[in-house]
């Protein structure tokens, strides 16, 4: 084999190796260096959060990092209505979630990590103050794209229904087929499958250069 041949191959492999890499989860710093923050003083949102979120791809399985304070409270809904009106009042426990340090004293830091579990558009807000903080810039909005899926870890199904035992007079009769399982669910980890396998070829094709 060349050098030409060698190099070709190398280049291939960067390719795909930077392919591969921009595949992979991301944590987002909700805010950047600023964070998650309102400022009281100013009566407005220490930045401005749609504009730090119009800048970036999220994807299922990414986190969103809330680097804040028990002064915000940190609201998940997936219901534009909940999330336009600035409140949880009357928000269901299916759409709207909210997730909490479990820290009850004022100005304590907190860091929160939300992953991403549902594609199409999630909304974030904080609900304290009753809503002057959301009115105020403390809000955003999110597309959330399929990506990987989700990895393994934030892909737990359903643990399966529950099958009474046999009963001693039933134990003669045919097994039970149990319709329905665990629904189809994402799975970042046949997309990697595929990805190395792309990946395979060229690695080979690599060695043998290598080698000859
Ligand atoms: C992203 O955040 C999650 C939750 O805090 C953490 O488990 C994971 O290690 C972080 N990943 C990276 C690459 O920092
Ligand atoms: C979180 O915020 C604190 C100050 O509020 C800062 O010192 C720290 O670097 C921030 N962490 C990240 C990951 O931005
Ligand atoms: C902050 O602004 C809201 C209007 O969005 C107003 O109702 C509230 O009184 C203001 N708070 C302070 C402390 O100025
Ligand atoms: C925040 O930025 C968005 C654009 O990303 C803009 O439409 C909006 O007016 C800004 N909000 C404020 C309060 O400046
Ligand atoms: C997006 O981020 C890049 C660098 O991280 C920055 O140069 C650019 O101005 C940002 N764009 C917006 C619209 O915030
Ligand atoms: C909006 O919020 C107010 C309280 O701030 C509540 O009374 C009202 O029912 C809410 N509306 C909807 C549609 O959730
Ligand atoms: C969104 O939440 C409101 C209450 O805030 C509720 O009336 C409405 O039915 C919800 N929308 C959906 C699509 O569930
Ligand atoms: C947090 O909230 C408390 C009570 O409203 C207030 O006294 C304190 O100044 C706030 N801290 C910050 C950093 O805004």
């Amino acid at each position: 084999m060349t050098t030409t041949t060698f190099l070709l191959n190398l280049t291939v492999m960067a390719v795909l190796i930077t392919t591969v890499a921009s595949q992979q989860y991301t944590n987002h710093t909700v805010g950047g260096s600023i964070g998650w923050l309102f400022d009281a003083k100013n009566n407005i949102s220490a930045t401005n959060y749609s504009s730090w979120a119009s800048n970036q791809t999220f994807n299922l399985g990414d986190y969103l990092i809330f680097n804040t304070t028990t002064n915000q409270t940190v609201i998940l809904t997936y219901n534009d209505t909940t999330f336009n009106n600035c409140t949880t009042d009357d928000a269901s426990d299916d759409d709207t979630f909210q997730f909490s340090g479990g820290n009850s004293e004022f100005g304590k830091s907190l860091t929160i990590a939300v992953p991403l579990t549902v594609v199409g558009p999630n909304f974030f807000f904080s609900d304290a103050e009753d809503g002057i903080q959301c009115q105020r810039g403390m809000a955003f909005q999110i597309l959330v794209n399929h990506g990987l899926g989700l990895p393994p870890s934030l892909n737990q199904p359903p643990p399966p229904p529950y099958v009474a035992p046999p009963s001693p007079d039933t134990s003669q009769s045919p097994p039970v087929t149990i319709a329905g399982g665990s629904p189809s669910l994402d799975n970042g980890a046949s997309s990697r499958l595929i990805n190395l396998r792309f990946l395979l070829p060229s690695l080979l094709l690599c060695l043998a250069s290598v080698l000859v």
